[in-house]
């Protein structure tokens, strides 16, 4: 290990499935474990902040068959396609160090080795499954966990399963389990703990069905032909297959396991707290040092999801107002460990608010003034006074306690320490009033000094944001000339006195105020759903023909030599062609509404020669152009330019 290095540091988030594409509930987990990944960093940690997709089960396999593509083709959509997962990562700033795909060649084949060790050592065993099942939570329940018959987690209908089935012996370890609860802090916040023991320890474990033979997309058991291992199996020992556990692909298990902390979701407590470590306890293996089940986001009162039609799009948000504020909002506004109710106006004003008044005004005025009163440049100097002290203490003070509430994950109480510092210093402002010390020469030194407060306090919170807004500390950095080395963990100690200098510039507004009521309406009205668009129906089908009447219509390709409107006609157009016979071919067609004449010179297009000639407004039409249509559009065929006037369609 280096020197410097405080130790490893291993975090996860939940691997996402890639059955819809992702919503800021998912943001959400994977911004807090970004944010912790980063804080870790800037307190000297090697890091190693694993995420990724889950992509197996029969969810995924009914979504691929609607959608009439293979499994895999659907999966890699969603994850690598344009607005996937990953782009989704790459916008939100996600500095993770690994994604694992469950489909993934080495993760399927250490799956396999995994299951095969618990069914040697007497683990797993095969008996028959009956039964309730619920697919979208792909989760096995027994008769008595049902409520009122339905999902106990997401409330659905469930179906009646019975089959053939590999167990996994959960019950052995309801003991073990129940002590690792109670007298460890595996699990947080504690209040998660009574829920885990009272209501599926207690009322006692069954064993866990973990093979399914109903589906085929899932990592097959390879000395079972027909089962697939339950994706939940598959899925948490990712945690592990992505450092090198029962495969060659990565080298630091060693290093990194076992994990410091695993963030998840609320209703996937059960799986990390119970079935996780007891399979680890099966292959004795060292459990994970913490679980830590967040809460979730709701929109206006209500779970998000896509059935409901309020999920909330990250995209739109970031780009309306920009991806750190998201950040900013996501953990600043909802205690880590409980349930938020995510809305517009909350959104614009925290923005409003903490940034763009706070944070914001706080930092224009500061480089504002320096620029103002200094050209920008702070040099050597200046005269502190008795109240600067209490800066000094206070930044102290928040600095300690920010670090305290980040290591209990604590993200909003942390940015509310930063934020102390920030109203501290815009209050410090009010109370020197720089622009009267401005006035004259004899209070200048003054000036600098209050001004060299000012800078030190922010560049104090900008490295306390960091974690949470990176580009934004960045951003201030700059705009304070702080130099690299006075931007990390090392240089949070309060320093304002006659050798500190600076140098500030001026920039555009960091958050510019948001007008609440227009914004809302924008938001409002891009949110809307995008108008389903009605298929014109088909056209009617027409009565078989032999192939020697389909032969006899000539089909010719021809080029376009000129095209005009008939006078008097609103639908006609008149085409001069060349057929490749050496002649020019006339040709009336009743496109105009498609088609302006200039569009269409040099075109390639087919025309039916063989027809009898006929006249349309006094004009003679020798054929007809093929175009193909449907309800009320129209499309001329059309051919590569590179095929030749004359050429023949058979
Ligand atoms: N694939 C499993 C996790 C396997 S981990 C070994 C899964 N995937 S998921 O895509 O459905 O959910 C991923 C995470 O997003 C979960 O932790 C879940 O709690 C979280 N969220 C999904 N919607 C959410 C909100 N509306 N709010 C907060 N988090 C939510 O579960």
């Amino acid at each position: 290990m280096c020197k410097n290095c405080k130790g490893k540091y291993y975090i996860t988030t939940p691997i996402y499935y890639p059955s819809a594409k992702l919503h800021i509930g998912h943001s959400y987990c994977t911004v807090a474990t970004d944010a912790m990944a980063r804080y870790k960093r800037l307190r000297g940690y090697d890091v190693l902040f694993l995420t990724g997709t889950d992509e197996h089960g029969q969810k995924i396999e009914d979504k691929a068959k609607e959608a009439g593509v293979t499994p895999q083709q659907y999966v890699d959509n969603i994850v690598l396609g344009e607005g996937g997962v990953l782009d989704l990562w790459k916008l939100m700033n996600i500095s993770y160090d690994r994604f694992i795909r469950t489909t993934d060649d080495y993760h399927v084949a250490a799956i396999q080795k995994i299951f095969k060790r618990m069914y040697e050592n007497g683990d797993i065993y095969k008996g028959k499954y009956v039964g309730k099942y619920c697919k979208p939570c792909e989760s096995f329940w027994t008769e008595s966990q049902l409520k009122d018959g339905k999902c106990p987690d997401c409330g659905r209908d469930v179906q009646d399963a019975e089959e053939e089935a590999y167990f996994f012996r959960l019950s052995k370890y309801a003991d073990r389990l129940q002590d690792l609860l109670e007298n460890t802090d595996y699990l947080e916040p504690r209040s998660r703990v009574n829920e885990m023991v009272n209501n599926f320890i207690k009322p006692g474990l069954e064993d866990l069905c973990v093979s399914r033979t109903s589906f085929t997309w899932g990592v097959p058991v390879d000395f079972d032909p027909g089962h697939v291992v339950y994706v939940w199996i598959d899925a948490l020992f990712n945690y592990m297959t992505a450092l090198g556990f029962e495969n060659d692909k990565y080298n630091d298990l060693e290093a990194f396991w076992p994990a410091d902390v695993h963030f998840v979701g609320k209703e996937i407590v059960r799986f990390h707290s119970i079935i996780w470590p007891a399979m680890l306890m099966s292959l004795d293996l060292p459990l994970p040092k913490k679980v830590y089940g967040h809460g979730w986001l709701n929109f206006n009162g209500e779970k998000m999801s896509k059935s409901r039609g309020n999920v909330v799009d990250p995209y739109l948000l970031s780009q309306r107002f920009g991806v750190d504020a998201l950040r900013f909002f996501l953990l600043r506004t909802f205690p880590f460990g409980s349930d938020g109710n995510f809305t517009n106006e909350l959104l614009i004003s925290i923005i409003n608010v903490d940034l763009a008044n706070d944070l914001g005004n706080l930092v224009s005025r500061t480089t504002a003034m320096s620029q103002k009163y200094f050209g920008g440049a702070l040099g050597k100097g200046g005269e502190a006074a008795e109240l600067d002290e209490s800066l000094k203490v206070l930044a102290a003070e928040v600095i300690e306690n920010y670090a305290k509430q980040m290591d209990a994950f604590q993200f909003s109480n942390a940015l509310n320490e930063a934020f102390r510092l920030i109203g501290r210093a815009n209050k410090y402002i009010d109370e020197t009033t720089p622009w009267i010390l401005a006035k004259s020469e004899q209070t200048m030194p003054r000036l600098l000094t209050v001004m060299k407060n000012l800078c030190e306090c922010i560049r104090i919170a900008a490295i306390l944001i960091t974690p949470i807004m990176p580009d934004t500390a960045k951003a201030i950095f700059d705009l304070l000339g702080v130099a690299e080395t006075a931007r990390g963990w090392d240089a949070l100690c309060y320093c304002a006195d006659a050798d500190a200098c600076w140098n500030t510039i001026t920039g555009a507004p960091l958050f510019p105020r948001i007008d609440v009521e227009k914004e809302l309406a924008a938001l409002e009205e891009l949110s809307k759903p995008a108008p389903v668009v009605e298929e014109d129906p088909l056209p009617e089908k027409l009565p078989e023909i032999a192939f020697d009447d389909f032969c006899k219509v000539e089909m010719t390709v021809v080029k376009v030599l000129t095209c005009e409107k008939v006078k008097k006609s609103e639908k006609l157009l008149k085409f001069t062609l060349n057929d490749g016979t050496g002649e020019p071919r006339q040709i009336l067609s009743g496109i105009a509404k498609y088609y302006e004449p200039e569009q269409l010179i040099g075109k390639t297009l087919v025309a039916v020669t063989n027809l009898a000639p006929r006249k349309m407004m006094g004009q003679l039409s020798c054929g007809m152009l093929l175009s193909a249509e449907r309800g009320d559009k129209l499309h001329l065929v059309m051919l590569d330019d590179a095929v030749p006037a004359g050429a023949r369609l058979v």
